[in-house]
């Protein structure tokens, strides 16, 4: 029955044939183990394509969604870590195989005639496999695979006469953006792959037509099946399972969304890349051709030109010659790399650049699980960028510690022109007990010493006063001012001066009595108790209140803030040099108005790598 079945397929289609052809070829010398290696790269091509077309399912290219899609796709979706972990460590896989393929080739002497054209459809195809990993690092749209594609075209961009017309063309422009992305993710999934194809059918096709290469005294002969495709299979096998291993163990890495305005990244290309880069440093400066376009080129020429010094040399010297050429290649890129590890394990900016890149990683995938947080609808860069413990840290540390403190962390060196508060926790409950009860401790001073010999106002120790000559020393009196003063920060802000003392209840709120016997001698607050006076004390209606703040950090010399100050012992404004954003993270962060750092999360339930607090 089955075999009539078979008959009748196969004078309809002629499949026996084909599987003949397959599976019947001879292999003179017989099957060995050290030919498993261009059917593992097959293999391993067949899981990255599977693996790679699922990824598609869910991948979304576009500078605001990719990260997105693979933060998705790695901490969200059933067996998606899995399937993008395969396909992670299955690209390193193909180019690790392929050097081995390569060796065994040229141990060989496969590549020699009549072998020619083949040998330059492997050189071809290897071309298209790191073509692959290059446009694929991009594809998550991290920290990672922005800066390395990077440096891995500005080096493309040095070509003599093409680099520069190449560049503008894969990067869709003069700079990394959208653009970039889905033209890398074009040549990823459509040139690519169908190049590979290509040059696979003829690099097989070549194959068979020539056979292996046996060895000189090899005897008999012995069908491609059932041994070799054995040999094969288990090749397969195997590095299907160290590939599920490591995506099981390791995981394929996901850093924090690409910043593309970040200055201090430490830029790195993937490691099989990273024996150029290292070489490159080598001919930093004028040289520079020398490393990216010389060398290379000429171990390019070289492969290529492999098969035809057999014309010009004795056959044995040229075998010799090809080996020695293909051994130094892969030990010199070997050493190459291990230097470029060591000397960056070793450089404490690259250390320090790494650390505060992972944190920022941290920061992202918690933020990116928490319930509270989320990838904003704006996309993925955001994420960080709303984030006021990231985002407001930075400026704050940019702008603002050269002479305020943070925590006691500051750059205000003793000769800093002045001091300010310092700012963790500004106008809680806590900050202002603190405040109140002792206005001189040095966290809270501010100094003016700048020009010599300027005249400095008195009014700046005006709380040092206050405690000198009165303070409040009474427990409860403290209690019922400090919860006055933190309820100023809660001020709605279309809430004006006027309507809020207008407000019969304000009286009969918990220390109002206190306030204005003890606070409005010198402070203002609308009409209240106002005594007249000339103002020597900053307004404290809505204190500590994002409105606020705002306006003290724009424009401290507005009238109801320190405008009572002469201008060089007053806090320079900062109106025109924060965006919106910018000013409302430093707010927040001021406020303590922030998702809080967990000490311990898991990017996600149950499994995977897990974060500590440091
Ligand atoms: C050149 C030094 C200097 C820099 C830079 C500076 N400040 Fe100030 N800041 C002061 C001084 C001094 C005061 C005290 C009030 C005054 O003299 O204007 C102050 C006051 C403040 C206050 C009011 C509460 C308080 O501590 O008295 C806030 C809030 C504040 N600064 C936030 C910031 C932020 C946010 C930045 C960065 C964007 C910043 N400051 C940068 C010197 C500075
Ligand atoms: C003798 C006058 C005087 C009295 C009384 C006084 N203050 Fe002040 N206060 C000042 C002056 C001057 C400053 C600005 C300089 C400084 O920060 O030391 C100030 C600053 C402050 C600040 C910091 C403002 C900022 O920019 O962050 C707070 C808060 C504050 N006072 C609260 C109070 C409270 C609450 C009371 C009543 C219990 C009070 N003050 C009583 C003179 C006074």
């Amino acid at each position: 029955m089955l075999k009539n079945l078979g008959t009748w397929l196969d004078s309809r289609t002629g499949y026996k044939h084909l599987v003949h052809e397959a599976l019947e070829e001879p292999i003179p010398g017989g099957a060995r183990w050290r030919y498993v290696f261009g059917s593992a790269l097959s293999g391993t091509f067949m899981i990255q394509l599977v693996t790679g077309v699922l990824l598609m399912t869910s991948y979304s290219p576009s500078s605001s969604t990719a990260w997105g899609s693979v933060w998705y796709i790695t901490y969200k979706m059933d067996w998606g870590w899995f399937i993008r972990g395969l396909h992670h460590f299955g690209s390193q896989a193909m180019v690790i195989l392929l050097l081995l393929h390569m060796v065994q080739v040229v141990l060989a002497g496969a590549y020699r005639g009549p072998r020619e054209v083949n040998w330059w459809f492997g050189m071809l195809l290897l071309f298209v496999t790191l073509g692959f990993s290059l446009t694929g690092y991009l594809l998550p749209w991290d920290q990672k695979g922005f800066w390395a594609t990077k440096v891995a075209t500005k080096i493309a961009s040095g070509a003599p006469g093409i680099g520069p017309a190449i560049e503008k063309v894969v990067v869709g422009g003069d700079d990394y953006g959208n653009q970039t992305l889905t033209r890398f993710y074009g040549l990823h999934v459509g040139v690519l792959p169908a190049l590979l194809v290509l040059f696979l059918v003829g690099h097989i096709a070549l194959f068979r037509k020539h056979g292996v290469t046996a060895p000189a005294k090899a005897q008999g002969s012995e069908k491609f099946w059932p041994k070799q495709v054995f040999y094969d299979t288990v090749a397969t096998v195997v590095v299907f399972g160290v590939l599920a291993y490591f995506a099981w163990k390791e995981g394929a890495p996901l850093d924090a969304p690409a910043d593309p305005g970040s200055s201090n990244y430490p830029a790195r290309p993937e490691w099989y890349f990273l024996s150029l880069f290292q070489l490159l440093k080598k001919f930093d400066g004028r040289y520079e051709f020398v490393g990216t376009q010389v060398v290379p080129g000429a171990i390019v020429l070289v492969l290529l030109l492999m098969p035809l010094f057999d014309k010009l040399l004795p056959r044995r010297f040229a075998h010799f010659l090809a080996c020695m050429f293909v051994f130094s290649l892969v030990g010199g890129a070997g050493y190459l790399t291990i230097e470029a590890f060591r000397e960056d394990a070793r450089d404490p900016s690259f250390v320090a650049g790494r650390k505060l890149a992972d944190d920022a990683t941290k920061r992202a995938l918690m933020l990116a699980k928490d319930r509270r947080g989320g990838i904003p609808p704006t996309g993925a860069g955001d994420l960080l960028n709303h984030d006021p413990l990231t985002r407001g840290m930075a400026i704050l540390e940019q702008k603002c510690l050269g002479c305020h403190s943070y925590e006691g962390k500051t750059q205000a060196g003793p000769d800093a022109p002045m001091r300010g508060f310092d700012l963790a926790h500004f106008a809680s409950n806590e900050w202002i007990r603190e405040f109140l009860a002792d206005p001189s401790h040095p966290k809270f001073t501010a100094r003016v010493p700048t020009a010599p010999g300027a005249k400095t106002s008195k009014r700046l120790d005006g709380m040092v006063k206050w405690q000198e000559s009165r303070g409040i020393d009474d427990k409860n009196e403290l209690d019922q001012i400090v919860s006055f003063v933190a309820r100023l920060g809660e001020i709605p802000a279309d809430v004006t001066v006027e309507e809020w003392a207008a407000n019969p209840n304000l009286k009969n709120q918990w220390g109002y009595k206190i306030f204005v016997e003890n606070c409005l001698q010198c402070h203002t607050a609308g009409n209240l108790g106002s005594r007249g006076k000339e103002v020597s004390a900053p307004s404290l209606f809505a204190y500590g209140s994002p409105q606020w703040l705002a306006k003290m950090i724009k424009n401290p010399e507005t009238k109801g803030y320190y405008a009572f100050l002469k201008s060089h012992e007053r806090m320079p404004g900062f109106a025109d040099q924060l965006t919106p954003n910018d000013l409302e993270m430093v707010i927040r962060l001021l406020r303590d108005d922030f998702i809080g750092m967990p000490e311990k999360f898991t990017p996600q339930g149950g499994r995977g790598r897990v974060y500590t607090a440091d």
